[in-house]
């Protein structure tokens, strides 16, 4: 079946995008119209990038859960909605369908509200990818409350932070959780998250691991005996809460280049239309199709591509607890085989970690289910992208190289699967509705003439329904960090080629947040925390190219021991605790890859850091470190160069 939304053919593409651009609110209220509404909105868009304010769809009236769930019962009702393959393959797999997750959904909605949770809520989820995380995620959107995923590698600091940020009141999460020969304990870091909180009344805790966990009375609730509850009482179905189009439905935080995270904040109506959209489009999905992303729905990919997306479309998504290399390499590659997955959408980390075990992990598995391929996250190099061109999708599967943002809410940039053209490495061309434009440093608007391909920096002229609406708690910080740069666009904060076929090609970030393993994080952040060893005095932290993760970390740090000693014969020690400090402030995903003991920076007279001069020499691009002169100390650059690792 196809969707009177979907586009099928380049042609189209072509007509579509044209008609998007001269009136984008005509083309979006086409769009919503197929989407079960309450109440239908009285005004399309408003919209200024100054303040900024942007209203998609105003007036009208959902709940986003009776678009992923209610809407499908009659027809779809027996249909899988989720698949559940957990990390160990020797435990069974669950298959849940539409039915069955409207009506857990609906129970754990009751469970939330007899806990206290009322519209516009905060409720901070940190759970392993488990069925129970998705649906927490889908009762908080039921109920009105305002989910706020944290992915499960950041510390209890780091969840301290959000949840002061955030004001939340209610926590869920689980005992523990399985990620590979790991055992991770959630429910034991949210304890330490939660000393000196004075916000959390409720935290319901799912079991999964089994591991020991301290419950505090009457805060602390098993998620299991609050749906006893719920069944007692014969309580199957919840009524959804009607909520605005623009009423906040989520707050993800993400790393920008300055201090701590953001919370970013999606609203109901825009963001589950345009996610819809795309996942429709990008992947072409077609009804019944095996839907598995292997992104973590802590990360903004969970949220639109394992949950909103498919579940929107009544599609079957599959959620996957592991890693693709336990208990051994071939773990993607037997899932595709066991559920006969149509569409596999991945990071190019993963891609290349899985390269590296060569082709003995893929033999003997039958991937002819596939029929798109899909990448995120990060750049994806030619090299990787022919592997999974050949060795993956056997040159029969468009591979799709989908360039987008936890602030954009879905995908803007990708070709879509078999109806544009795909170029490896190039995320080539927009989605409807969005104008990209490519800017100088002064905002100058670049335009590609004949056969040239320009450089610059990525911008977005206009509104599209997706586009995040504020950061949580802090209006000003939204301006200032994605409207202010360049007055009246939307700076994304990364580089971009634009070719003469208008094809897109992203070069990487261009302001100081990193890239490692397709996650961000902000070398700011990364230099707060490191700076918080006792012994350092200072720190830069800049990235360079690492054949695995894409963008490695490199810290270059300024010691002083506590007793006057330095690092000499115990840097590997010294080393070891600032990774721990790290590991505590921010969490285990933010370990450098190097740390390089100085005994100065390269600064300006000014006393700013030269970072250029830092990342040349990460990058052992040692002779290109340029004119030093104006350094206020120019041989530390010679000393820095000397002691590279
Ligand atoms: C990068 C992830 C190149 C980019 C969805 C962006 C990409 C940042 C691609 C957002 C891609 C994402 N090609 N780079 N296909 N997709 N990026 O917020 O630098 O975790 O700004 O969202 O990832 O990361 P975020």
């Amino acid at each position: 079946m196809h969707y009177p939304y979907q586009i099928t053919s380049y042609e189209q593409y072509q007509a579509e995008y044209k008609r998007s651009i001269d009136d984008p609110a005509e083309f979006w209220s086409s769009v919503a119209e197929n989407f079960q509404w309450r109440k239908k909105w009285h005004t399309t868009l408003n919209w200024n990038f100054t303040d900024p304010k942007i209203e998609w769809f105003k007036g009208g009236k959902l709940n986003i859960t009776e678009n992923c769930l209610d809407r499908h019962l009659e027809k779809s009702g027996d249909m899988p909605a989720l698949i559940w393959e957990p990390n160990d393959p020797e435990e069974h797999h669950r298959i849940i369908t539409y039915r069955k997750l409207h009506e857990k959904v609906c129970q754990f909605s009751h469970v939330l509200k007899n806990n206290g949770v009322k519209k516009g809520d905060r409720v901070c989820i940190y759970m392993g990818m488990i069925p129970e995380l998705a649906i927490a995620i889908l009762a908080c959107a039921r109920v009105g409350a305002i989910h706020s995923v944290i992915f499960g590698g950041f510390s209890a600091q780091s969840i301290a932070d959000r949840l002061y940020d955030a004001q939340a009141e209610f926590i869920v999460t689980c005992d523990g959780a399985y990620r590979g020969a790991k055992d991770i304990p959630l429910k034991s870091v949210i304890d330490d998250s939660l000393i000196g909180n004075r916000t959390v009344k409720k935290v319901i805790v799912a079991t999964r691991t089994r591991t020991a966990v301290s419950m505090i009375k009457g805060r602390d609730v098993w998620w299991e005996d609050e749906i006893k509850k719920v069944e007692t009482l014969g309580l199957h179905d919840f009524p959804a809460e009607e909520m605005d189009a623009e009423d906040p439905l989520f707050i993800l935080y993400t790393s920008g280049s300055t201090g701590k995270p953001k919370g970013v904040v999606h609203t109901c109506g825009g963001y589950m239309v345009y996610t819809n959209y795309t996942f429709i489009n990008v992947f072409q999905y077609q009804t019944g199709d095996i839907h598995f992303c292997t992104a973590d729905i802590g990360w903004i990919t969970g949220h639109s591509y394992i949950v909103y997306g498919p579940l929107s479309a009544g599609a079957t998504s599959l959620m996957f607890e592991g890693v693709p290399t336990f208990p051994d390499a071939g773990r993607f590659w037997d899932i595709v085989d066991k559920f006969k997955v149509n569409i596999l959408y991945t990071a190019p980390t993963a891609i290349r970690s899985l390269m590296g075990f060569g082709l003995g992990p893929l033999q003997g598995k039958n991937l002819s289910s596939l029929k798109v391929l899909g990448t995120v996250g990060e750049p994806i190099n030619e090299e990787a992208w022919h592997w999974y061109d050949e060795h993956v999708g056997k040159h029969r599967c468009p591979i799709v190289d989908t360039w987008w943002q936890t602030e954009t809410g879905d995908c803007l940039i990708s070709n879509l699967a078999g109806i544009t053209p795909a170029v490896p490495s190039w995320a080539t061309l927009p989605m409807p509705g969005l104008q990209m434009v490519l800017v100088d440093e002064n905002g100058k608007e670049l335009v590609q003439e004949g056969e040239e391909t320009i450089s610059g920096n990525l911008c977005i002229k206009g509104p599209w329904p997706g586009i995040l609406r504020t950061t949580y708690g802090d209006h000003e910080r939204c301006r200032t960090n994605y409207f202010a740069t360049y007055p009246g666009m939307y700076f994304t904060g990364d580089g971009a080629l634009k070719d003469k076929n208008g094809f897109y090609r992203i070069t990487g970030r261009v302001d100081d947040v990193l890239n490692v393993s397709g996650h961000r994080i902000g070398t700011a952040e990364l230099e707060n925390a490191i700076n918080m060893h006792a012994g350092v005095v200072e720190s830069a932290v800049v990235g360079y190219p690492h054949d695995v993760k894409g963008q490695g970390i490199y810290a270059y740090v300024i010691y002083q021991g506590s007793h006057g000693q330095d690092t000499h014969g115990t840097a590997d020690l010294v080393r070891k605790d600032i990774i721990q400090t790290i590991t505590r402030i921010i969490g285990a995903i933010a370990k450098p890859d190097k740390i390089q003991f100085v005994s100065g920076l390269p600064k300006t007279r000014s006393g700013k850091i030269m970072r250029r001069i830092l990342r040349k020499i990460a990058e052992g691009d040692l002779d290109s470190v340029g004119d030093t002169s104006a350094l206020l100390d120019p041989a530390v650059v010679d000393e820095i160069k000397n002691g590279k690792l």
